[in-house]
Order: C-alpha cells, then structure tokens, then sequence
C-alpha cells in the first residue's frame, strides 16, 4: 500500500503558505490536519509565524497544538476566523465533502462555518466522482441511537453504530455516531432525509464549507478553488 503521510505533509505545506503572522486559525482533526498543526507548531516555534490564536476541532487536536505551544481560544471568544485548515473523506469535483469519520465533524463543520476561507487538506485518494461511496457519518444524540439506526436500517441503509475499543465511540459532544452505506442513492437527498429524524444532530455532509482545496498526489500539489 502507498503510503500517503508525504503526500499530506505536501498539502499541509502548501496551506501553510497560506498563513500569515497574527492570524486566528480553526485547527482541523484527523492525520492530515495532524501533520499541518505539527507544521504549524515548528512555524511558531521558531517565530517565523507569530501571534497566532487557534480554535480547535477536537481535543485531540487541542491537546496536540497546546503541546507544541501554540495559543488555543474558544471559538465564542474569537468569533472569525482567518483561515480553517482541516482534512475531509471524500471530496467531490464541486469542491462537497464527506468528512467525519475521525469523528469529530459537528466541531468540525462549527468552527469552518467560522472561518473566512476554510482550505482543505488532502492526497489524491480523497476525490471522488460521487460523494458517498464510503461510509457515511451521521452524529446522533446518544439518548436514540439504537432507535434511529433501527429507523436507518428499516430506512435500506446499511447502518453501524461506530465502535471503538470494542465499546459504542463518543464524540467529544457526548454524542454517537451512526456510519451509513448509501448505496446508489444521491447524497444531497439522503441528507436530507435522515436530518428529518428528531435525534439527528448533523452530518459528515459538508455543502458548502470549503472554498478551496491542497490536494497532492504524485504529479504535486494542486490547489483548486470554488
Ligand atoms: C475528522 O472527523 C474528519 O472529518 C477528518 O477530517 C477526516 O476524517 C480526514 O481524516 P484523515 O486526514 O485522517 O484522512
């Protein structure tokens, strides 16, 4: 198998050419975020950044920038941010994502939906011709869970409730997550179909979030833009 970390290293470089001294930043959660926020953390270490304040998608990602030393706010206190830099799981050639499979996309989509550009963070094996091919995350209150997958599953979707440690995985929010195979269906209608259900607290959908892309591969970076 490939392995893809140089190719999210390049993403993450180029979205951070992006970012200037004194910007307030949303910090994305997942491997490629992981590798930009490391970046980061070098950049303001060695003070070729300075001034920057990051809202943080996870805390995972918040536990990570606070060990690297870079400042974390609260997103009430910053309110705008410059730039959101995040992975996704899916990207479309409309520049629609799928993304929450690390679990962390109601922070996620809060905090892009902050950002004045929210640039996404890429390697190649993340465009897809059709969002929805892989699974796709659905965050439910944790109170109807089992009752909504039932619900899914009657629906004809192919639905798990996510695990982890071979325990039901929470989201930072308390939350669980229902990971649904859409099968031929368009995803647009299916969203939004399943945000119908009372319980449902939002999805992996991500519409129109993104204003531009990294997305590198063998052949480079290439940067696309809404
Ligand atoms: C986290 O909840 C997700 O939305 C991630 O952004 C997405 O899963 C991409 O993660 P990787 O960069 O690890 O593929």
């Amino acid at each position: 198998m490939t392995d893809l970390r140089p190719f999210k290293i390049a993403a993450s470089r180029a979205a951070l050419a992006e970012v200037r001294s004194g910007m307030k930043l949303g910090l994305g959660t997942g491997s490629t975020a992981e590798e930009f926020v490391k970046l980061l953390g070098e950049a303001a270490g060695s003070g070729a950044l300075r001034d920057l304040t990051c809202v943080c998608t996870s805390n995972v990602t918040e536990a990570l920038a606070g060990s690297l030393g870079l400042e974390v706010a609260l997103l009430e206190d910053v309110r705008r941010l410059d730039i959101a830099v995040d992975g996704a799981d899916e990207i479309d050639s409309e520049l629609r994502l799928v993304k929450g499979r690390g679990g962390a996309l109601l922070r996620e989509k809060i905090v892009e939906q902050a950002a004045e550009r929210f640039i996404v963070i890429a390697d190649h094996t993340k465009e897809v011709a059709r969002l929805g091919e892989g699974p796709f995350p659905v965050e439910v209150v944790a109170f109807a869970s089992r009752l909504l997958h039932d619900r899914f599953r009657d629906a004809g979707f192919d639905v798990s409730i996510r695990m982890k440690d071979g325990r039901t995985f929470v989201t930072d929010e308390g939350h669980h997550t229902l990971d649904c195979l859409i099968g031929d269906r368009e995803l647009a209608e299916v969203v939004g179909e399943l945000r119908s259900h009372a319980g449902v607290v939002d999805t992996g959908f991500f519409p129109h979030e993104a204003t531009e892309a990294f997305i590198a591969g063998p052949g480079g970076v290439v940067h696309r833009k809404r």
